[in-house]
């Protein structure tokens, strides 16, 4: 498409928008008694109206039915987590018993490396991102160390070359065939969360297992954002949250993807809980147990239905949206941001802005790498209205969300991001 840098095209483009509507179903923050321009879906996405309705609904059924409404009411308990599964497996490209709602990230990614990561012989090595999301490698860490294994003689860093900011697709499969008799686990970002690099997770699914090693994903920054198809590329597990794209609140409950082939392989090692008990016999209370044959089997505790309620307010906006239709509006929102950067740097004299966000391996998230004074220009946005963040040591991370945001707002936030590029004068 051939952009143009006038409020006038990015008010057109908001026309022509099929899922302009969405915006309404969501409350936006205010600023100075004006909406403000929210760009932190890949941090803590947006609340759905819906959302205080459906959490009332469970409140009354508690204040109502007390424990009994697990097994009563118009939406018992105990069936909730059926109705979350069907939209997220459209969401994440799964069969709906290949996922579960469960826990959060950093828990169900320890859950996973106890079934997934099988150190044998010499094939005991991990490979992941040298920047990783610290809590993913905080978590590798006391997860090898905890199987009495050294970190540092199990993990294995990609890192881009140098003066580069993202990974090259080549170095991932150089290193797979390096170290394919060493490797147990391939254990990545599908979107990562400092420059938004989509990795091409299917390619790289078929490279490690070729060579004889799982694949996980951690899809925080890809679930709702990008296109997955987990079941057919052949991914092992991966995990994600829901606070971010999902929309489905501070510490929303998270979800994960388990392939069907490993549903029933009872020689997994798993953390159990009663949760993933055999629901015909759960409420037995017996010894000895006996995994749901689904991704359900990997659950351990009594979920929340408060977090569930929360969850599927934001689903039943995907369902109505399409998956298809929010990524193809998340990949025109970030095209439009990175056609309007080139338009400042003609601009500004002295040192030019740059993306590190590969144009043609995105979802809808932009990290502009900030030549000099990019705090104080961060903090001057930051007072007009802008919600972005700044991740030190240079980067500031815009996620215009397909659901919510608008091309004006892009607009708008280019003009503020100049502006403040002038007034400190890079
Ligand atoms: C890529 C990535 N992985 C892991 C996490 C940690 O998630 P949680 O705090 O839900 O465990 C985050 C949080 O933002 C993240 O962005």
């Amino acid at each position: 498409m051939q952009f143009q840098n006038t409020l006038s095209f990015a008010q057109q483009l908001d026309r022509d928008d099929p899922l302009k509507s969405f915006r309404k179903e969501f409350v936006i923050p205010d600023h100075e008694g004006k909406e403000a321009i929210y760009f932190l879906g890949n941090s803590l996405g947006l609340r759905p109206k819906r959302t205080i309705p459906y959490i009332e609904k469970i409140i009354q059924q508690w204040d109502k039915e007390g424990v009994e409404s697990f097994f009563r009411g118009e939406e018992p308990w105990m069936q909730y987590h059926d109705q979350l599964v069907q939209p997220l497996a459209r969401i994440v490209g799964a069969l709906p018993h290949e996922v579960v709602v469960m826990n959060s990230l950093t828990v169900n990614q320890h859950l996973m490396l106890v079934s997934f990561y099988k150190p044998e012989g010499r094939r005991r090595k991990i490979l992941c991102e040298g920047k990783a999301f610290c809590s993913d490698q905080y978590m590798l860490e006391t997860h090898i160390q905890q199987r009495g294994l050294h970190p540092e003689e199990i993990i294995i860093e990609l890192h881009p070359r140098e003066s580069e900011c993202n990974l090259r697709e080549s170095d991932i499969y150089a290193a797979i065939e390096e170290h394919q008799e060493e490797l147990a686990l391939v254990f990545l970002e599908g979107a990562n969360y400092y420059t938004g690099q989509v990795l091409n997770m299917s390619g790289i699914a078929k490279a490690a297992q070729k060579k004889g090693m799982q694949v996980g994903f951690d899809l925080a920054h890809a679930a709702g954002n990008v296109h997955l198809d987990l079941h057919q590329w052949n991914v092992d597990f991966a995990c994600w949250c829901s606070y971010k794209y999902l929309n489905s609140g501070p510490g929303a409950i998270g979800g994960v993807f388990i392939h069907e082939k490993h549903h029933n392989d009872l020689s997994l090692n798993r953390f159990a809980g009663w949760w993933g008990h055999n629901k015909s016999t759960r409420f037995k209370m017996q010894k000895g147990f006996d995994p749901i044959r689904t991704a359900e089997g990997w659950q351990l505790s009594t979920p929340s239905p408060i977090l569930y309620a929360a969850h599927k307010a934001s689903l039943e906006l995907f369902e109505e949206a399409g998956m298809p239709a929010i990524q193809k509006k998340g990949q025109l929102l970030s095209d439009y941001l990175l056609y309007l950067l080139g338009e400042i740097n003609r601009t500004i004299s002295h040192h030019k802005l740059r993306s590190i966000t590969p144009p043609d391996a995105k979802g809808c998230q932009v990290s502009l790498l900030m030549p000099q004074k990019g705090k104080a220009i961060f903090n001057s946005i930051s007072e007009k209205s802008v919600f972005a963040d700044w991740r030190e040591p240079d980067v500031i991370r815009v996620g215009p969300a397909p659901l919510y945001n608008t091309f004006e707002e892009v607009w708008q936030f280019s003009q503020l991001l100049q502006q403040a590029c002038i007034e400190n004068k890079i």
